[in-house]
C-alpha cells in the first residue's frame, strides 16, 4: 500500500509542477491539480445535462419533450397521453388549430392524396406523402443509416433526398423514390472540368424521381457543403469522386449560376436531359431573392421555371458548419416560408411551383403549421436521426457519433441495426402523415391537403392569439399589363 500511496503522490506532484509552469490555462496555474476539474467537469456537463439537469422543454436544437414525442412515434408507441398537455398553451409563438365545432366522422375522411411535381415534364413524379426525409449526403451519414433511411421510405412510401454527395449504393437498398440533390461541387455528375455531364445525368435520371439543385441550405448560407477530412473513408471518396481522407468542400455556388436568368438556364438544361422535374434548395432572406426569380421566369416564360422551390430555414441542420452562419445568419422558417409562399402568389406562379418546406419541423403540429401556410410538402433531416436513435450528442463534424449515424467507425456502426431502424424511420413517417390528417379532420377538414392560414392561431403575448391569415395576410394576384400581353396568364393555365 505505501508504494501505491508514494506512486499517486509523485503523480500529483507531477501534475503540479507542469500546472504551474504551463503558460496556456490561467486556472491551472493559479490552482495547480483542483483547477484540472474544470475542464473534466465542463466536459461531462455536455453529456450529463440532458439527463439530469435540463428541463423537457429547454435544450436545444432540439428539447427533450420533442426527442421524445419522435422516439415514441418511431417505435408506435406515440399517439396516446393521460391527464392532460404538458405545454404552456399561453406562451409566445405556440400553435393552436382551430377545431371545427363539426368535425368530419371516419367515414367522410379521405387520406390526403398524391400530388403530382412537374406534370408537364416527359416523367411527372407523383410524391405519395406529404413529409418525406431532406438531404443528408452518403460522408455525412454512414452507409448503415442510409439503408436504413433507404429501406424506411420505401416502406413508408416517402421519398428520400440523397443530399449533396451523390448516389450510392445504400441510397438504392429500399427500392422507393429518390430525389436526387446536386450540390455545388455537382458530386456524382460532373465531368472532369467541374461541369454538368449529360452522360451522368442520364444515368443518374434512370435511378431517381427528380433533382433538386442546391443553392444553399439553412445551417450555411453562402458557404459549400463540408465533410472534414476524417470522415472522407475511401467508399465516400469514391463515389464523390476525390481523394480519401481529405476534407471535402464544395464551392459556396454553382460557378455558372450568377442571376436568375443562370439559374433559370440551368433548370431548363437539366430537365430537358433528364425528363425529369427539376428544382432548387435555397435560404430566404429578403423578398428581392425569390421577386427577381419570379420577375426572371416572368421575362423568360415558364420553360425554365422550377417545378419546385424547398425552402430551408436557418434554424437547418447540417453534417459540418461554420457555428457564425448557423447562428447568425438566414432567416428561420417561420418567416421566410409565408415570405416565399406570399412571393409566388404575388406573381402567379404557386400552383406552378410546389413549395418543400424544411427546418425545425419535425412534429405532426409543426408540419400542419407549414401546410397551413402554403407549403405543399414537408421535408426532414433531423427528425428522421431521431428516429434512427440520434441522442443529440453534436458530433456529427467528429467521426465519432456514439449511435453509428454520422460515424464511418465500423465499431461504432455496430450499434446500428439497420432492420430495426428501418422499421422505425417508416414507422415515424407513417405516423406523422398519419397525424396530420387527424388535425385536419379535427378542423372539420377531409384531410391535410385542405389546411388554409385561417386554421391555426398562434399565440403573441401571454393568452392571447391571433389567427394566421391575419398575421400573414394572403396576397392578392394582380396580373400586370405586360403579364396579359405576353400571354403569361394562359401559360400559366
Ligand atoms: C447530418 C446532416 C447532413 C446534411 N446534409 C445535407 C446535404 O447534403 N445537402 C443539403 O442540402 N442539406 C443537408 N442537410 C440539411 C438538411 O437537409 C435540412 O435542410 C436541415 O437540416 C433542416 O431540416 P431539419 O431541421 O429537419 O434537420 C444536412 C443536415 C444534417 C443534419
Amino acid at each position: 500500500m505505501g508504494w501505491m500511496a508514494g506512486i499517486v503522490m509523485l503523480v500529483l506532484l507531477v501534475m503540479f509542477v507542469h500546472d504551474m509552469t504551463q503558460t496556456h490555462h490561467a486556472v491551472r496555474r493559479n490552482f495547480p491539480v483542483i483547477g484540472r476539474l474544470r475542464y473534466f467537469l465542463e466536459r461531462q456537463g455536455e453529456y450529463f445535462r440532458q439527463y439530469f439537469f435540463a428541463h423537457d422543454r429547454e435544450e436545444l436544437p432540439f428539447n427533450r419533450a420533442t426527442r421524445a414525442w419522435i422516439y415514441r412515434t418511431a417505435k408506435g408507441l406515440g399517439g396516446l397521453i393521460g391527464f392532460g398537455s404538458t405545454i404552456d398553451l399561453r406562451e409566445p409563438g405556440t400553435m393552436i388549430f382551430v377545431n371545427s365545432g363539426y368535425p368530419k366522422l371516419e367515414e367522410e375522411c379521405t387520406p390526403a392524396p398524391p400530388m403530382v411535381i412537374g406534370p408537364q415534364c416527359e416523367h411527372p413524379f407523383i410524391a405519395n406523402r406529404i413529409f418525406n426525409i431532406s438531404g443528408m449526403s452518403f460522408g455525412a451519414l454512414s452507409a448503415p443509416a442510409i439503408s436504413a433511411l433507404s429501406q424506411g421510405a420505401a416502406k413508408a412510401g416517402i421519398w428520400l433526398n440523397t443530399g449533396e454527395g451523390g448516389l450510392a449504393s445504400c441510397h438504392l437498398e429500399g427500392g422507393g423514390d429518390l430525389v436526387y440533390q446536386i450540390g455545388t461541387a455537382k458530386y456524382g455528375v460532373r465531368d472532369a472540368d467541374g461541369n454538368l455531364s449529360e452522360s451522368k445525368l442520364r444515368e443518374v435520371a434512370q435511378r431517381v424521381k427528380a433533382f433538386e439543385i442546391k443553392l444553399s441550405q439553412g445551417a450555411k448560407p453562402g458557404r459549400g457543403g463540408v465533410i472534414p477530412a476524417v470522415k472522407v473513408s475511401e467508399e465516400v471518396a469514391r463515389i464523390r469522386g476525390i481523394a480519401a481522407f481529405t476534407a471535402s468542400i464544395s464551392p459556396n455556388r454553382h460557378k455558372e449560376v450568377r442571376t436568375p436568368e443562370d439559374l433559370l438556364r440551368m433548370i431548363q438544361h437539366i430537365r430537358e436531359v433528364t425528363g425529369r422535374p427539376v428544382g432548387f434548395k435555397c435560404v430566404v432572406s429578403s423578398e428581392t431573392f425569390l421577386s427577381m426569380i419570379c420577375e426572371a421566369i416572368r421575362r423568360h416564360g415558364l420553360d425554365g421555371a422550377p417545378d419546385f422551390i424547398t425552402v430551408d430555414g436557418g434554424d437547418g441542420g447540417s453534417g459540418a458548419t461554420p457555428q457564425v452562419l448557423a447562428d447568425h445568419v438566414g432567416l428561420p422558417l417561420c418567416e421566410s416560408l409565408p415570405m416565399a409562399v406570399d412571393t409566388l402568389i404575388r406573381y402567379g406562379l404557386k400552383d406552378r411551383i410546389h413549395v418543400i418546406a424544411s427546418g425545425k419541423l419535425v412534429t405532426s403540429a409543426d408540419v400542419a403549421w407549414a401546410l397551413c401556410v402554403g407549403a405543399d410538402f414537408v421535408v426532414s433531416a433531423r427528425g428522421f436521426m431521431f428516429a434512427l436513435g440520434c441522442i443529440q450528442s453534436l458530433q456529427c463534424h467528429k467521426d465519432t457519433c456514439p449511435t453509428g449515424i454520422t460515424t464511418h467507425n465500423k465499431r461504432l456502426q455496430k450499434g446500428l441495426v439497420v432492420v430495426n431502424k428501418a422499421e422505425r424511420v417508416a414507422t415515424y413517417a407513417h405516423w406523422l402523415n398519419y397525424e396530420l390528417d387527424e388535425i385536419a379532420h379535427s378542423c372539420g377538414l377531409s384531410n391535410a391537403r385542405e389546411f388554409r392560414r385561417e386554421h391555426v392561431r398562434i399565440v403573441q403575448t401571454a393568452g392571447r392569439s391571433m389567427p394566421l391569415n391575419q398575421i400573414y395576410p394572403y396576397p392578392s394576384y394582380e396580373p400586370t399589363r405586360g403579364q396579359l400581353a405576353h400571354g403569361f396568364l394562359s401559360e400559366i393555365k
